[in-house]
């Protein structure tokens, strides 16, 4: 497999594809590849007539330079999770250099005030540079569609913002949450787990089944409650925040409306290792 590691090479790449007019799926990624990942390829690969598969992890939406620095990095495994994949895959893993130039900051976004909620509240910064390195890819792949894991829900939400603010011809894809045996959504962070935070960390899908198994019949504010009882007294979890909020605003909602969809959005530390969930409730 050719790992293109410029933005020329893989356009060198993708040429004979944009010049028949063939459709290129792409999966952004920062690596640290996981089930969740490899069914975003599997659905790109079996819809479009090739795949880029980007592998960066990207430094502008790090609001902690720690984190960026703990981020799980697994190069060699990734491209024989790819290369095992025998699909049409083209695997572009640029320097922050390529990407940024000498200028390593973020383009002024608003999400039409996604960016200021949940993720966007407790990670400043989180969405302008979510939103500034896609549009680079973006521009650089030219995909036709490009595929997320709804684990990031509110991630989903501001990259369709962004494709219409910055007019990209690209169609964006949600895809489901997948999960391990205990329920913990897959995420490249689970590698960051020991395996008593691991076993620990089922108690946060536990939760969210328990909040859409009552959500009919609670109330919000109940609800809120039991899931804050649930996270009280833990020694190895602890509550950063748990919402329901509109599925399209994501506005938090106190009370539930007729006619509205509403998912429960949870964040929740294992030691310094940060982990984020959801769930459709209606
Ligand atoms: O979800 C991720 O892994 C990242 O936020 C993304 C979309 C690859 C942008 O860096």
């Amino acid at each position: 497999m050719i790992i293109h590691n410029t933005s020329d090479s893989i356009q060198r790449a993708l040429l004979p594809f944009f010049k028949k007019n063939k459709s290129i799926g792409f999966v952004p990624t920062m690596g640290a590849l996981h089930m969740g990942h490899i069914s975003l390829v599997e659905k790109a690969s079996i819809e479009n007539d090739c795949v880029v598969v980007s592998i960066f992890v990207n430094p502008t939406q790090f609001n902690n330079s720690q984190d960026l620095e703990k981020y799980p990095r697994s190069f060699k495994d990734d491209v024989k999770i790819l290369e095992d994949l025998k699909s049409n895959i083209f695997v572009f893993a640029p320097e922050v250099s390529n990407i940024y130039a000498n200028k390593i900051i973020s383009k002024k976004y608003r999400f039409s005030g996604l960016e200021n909620k949940m993720e966007g509240k407790h990670r400043k910064g989180h969405f302008e540079g979510v939103g500034t390195v896609l549009n680079i890819l973006f521009r650089i792949v030219k995909p036709n569609k490009a595929y997320f894991g709804e684990k990031d829900f509110q991630q989903l939400q501001v990259v369709k913002k962004l494709v219409e603010i910055e007019k990209l011809p690209v169609t964006i894809f949600g895809c489901s949450i997948i999960r391990e045996e205990n329920g913990l959504a897959m995420s490249s962070r689970n590698k960051l787990l020991t395996k008593i935070q691991f076993n620990e960390a089922s108690l946060i899908y536990k939760t969210l089944s328990e909040v859409q198994q009552k959500f009919n019949v609670y109330s919000i504010s109940k609800l809120n409650n039991i899931v804050k009882e649930r996270f009280k007294n833990r020694n190895l979890l602890k509550l950063e925040y748990f919402e329901i909020a509109n599925i399209k605003t994501l506005k938090t909602v106190k009370r539930k409306r007729n006619n509205n969809t509403y998912r429960a959005f949870i964040a929740v530390f294992l030691g310094k290792v940060r982990l984020i969930d959801n769930i459709m409730l209606n």
